[in-house]
């Protein structure tokens, strides 16, 4: 099947604008589920997400790391998204995953990003909480929604990369007044996930979870989630996670498709052969998640 919302806007006449992320979550809060936030680095990837979201009629995020900025560039992304936004009927945020500092925050928020992500976890909790509310000075009065990161996650992503001796969890009390002095919008806690492919079965730390929404009664954010059973990340949903992060997986689906297809067509010389069925698999991956997460259904 081809890319469903071609023409969409066209046929329908509308045109859907970008979201802010607190949006998106307000609403996610009062349904008790959490929005899938997918990370994007291609054409065909935002067009997966996208043509998902249409298809289980889901609010969604789409997200580019730095590391994706860098590969595809800014400008692409941010039309890529916008495109894909006025060609579905469903709230779409477009998100900075894992900004490292200010001035790339800057740079997203000039081009249009309506949710920024500042990960000042590497940073000691003093540091972290400063430079998280200078973000949030910056972004509120722009009408855009800020993540922080508390706690350090381990694995890889893109350009972020922290091993085991460096992990470790979120410390609910820091966490309380982490959300107090920056006044984020959602908070990303490190409770057992890790980027990238897991090893063994991830176990998370759902008393923790618990205690960390207890104290801060905001929107958390699981990152490091491909490869979580759906069990745990229901479980999580239901602790008061609002926003489930998703890469690997989609790397996975996508590019299992692509050696499929070439290892089934070794002579064909036009990529959309290849690409086209690998964005499919992407998509499909993508709305099992999100019936998973509980946003379908949802816009
Ligand atoms: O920030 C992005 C996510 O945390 C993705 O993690 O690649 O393990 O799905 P993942
Ligand atoms: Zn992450």
């Amino acid at each position: 099947m081809g890319f469903i919302t071609t023409d969409l806007d066209f046929k329908r006449g509308i045109r859907m604008p970008l979201v802010s992320l607190r949006e998106v979550l307000e609403r996610a809060e009062e349904g008790g589920y959490a929005v899938g936030a997918f990370n994007c680095n291609n054409m065909e990837i935002v067009q997966a997400i996208a043509e998902a979201a249409e298809m289980e009629r889901a609010p969604v995020v789409i997200q580019a790391s730095q590391g994706a900025l860098k590969y595809a560039g800014l400008n692409y992304i941010v039309s890529l998204v916008r495109a894909a936004a006025e060609s579905i009927r469903v709230p779409v945020v477009l998100h900075l995953d894992h900004g490292t500092d200010r001035e790339q925050v800057l740079k997203a928020l000039r081009a249009g990003f309506t949710s920024v992500m500042i990960d000042g976890s590497k940073y000691p909790l003093e540091e972290n909480i400063a430079v998280t509310r200078q973000v949030v000075e910056v972004a509120r009065p722009m009408g855009v929604s800020v993540e922080g990161e508390l706690g350090r996650i381990m694995g890889t992503e893109d350009n972020i990369q922290v091993d085991g001796q460096e992990a470790f969890f979120t410390d609910p009390e820091e966490a309380q007044r982490f959300v107090a002095e920056t006044g984020v919008d959602a908070l990303a806690v490190a409770v057992g996930t890790a980027h990238g492919v897991y090893k063994g079965e991830p176990r998370l730390d759902f008393d923790r979870l618990k205690r960390i929404r207890e104290l801060t009664r905001i929107p958390l954010v699981l990152h490091g989630s491909s490869g979580v059973p759906d069990e745990a990340i229901r479980r999580a949903v239901s602790l008061g996670v609002r926003k489930v992060n998703i890469d690997t997986d989609i790397r996975l689906a996508f590019l299992q498709k692509v050696r499929e297809e070439l290892d089934r067509r070794p002579e064909e010389i036009d990529p959309r052969r290849i690409l086209g069925p690998a964005r499919e698999a992407a998509r499909e991956a993508i709305r099992y998640k999100m019936r998973v997460f509980g946003c379908a259904g949802r816009a």
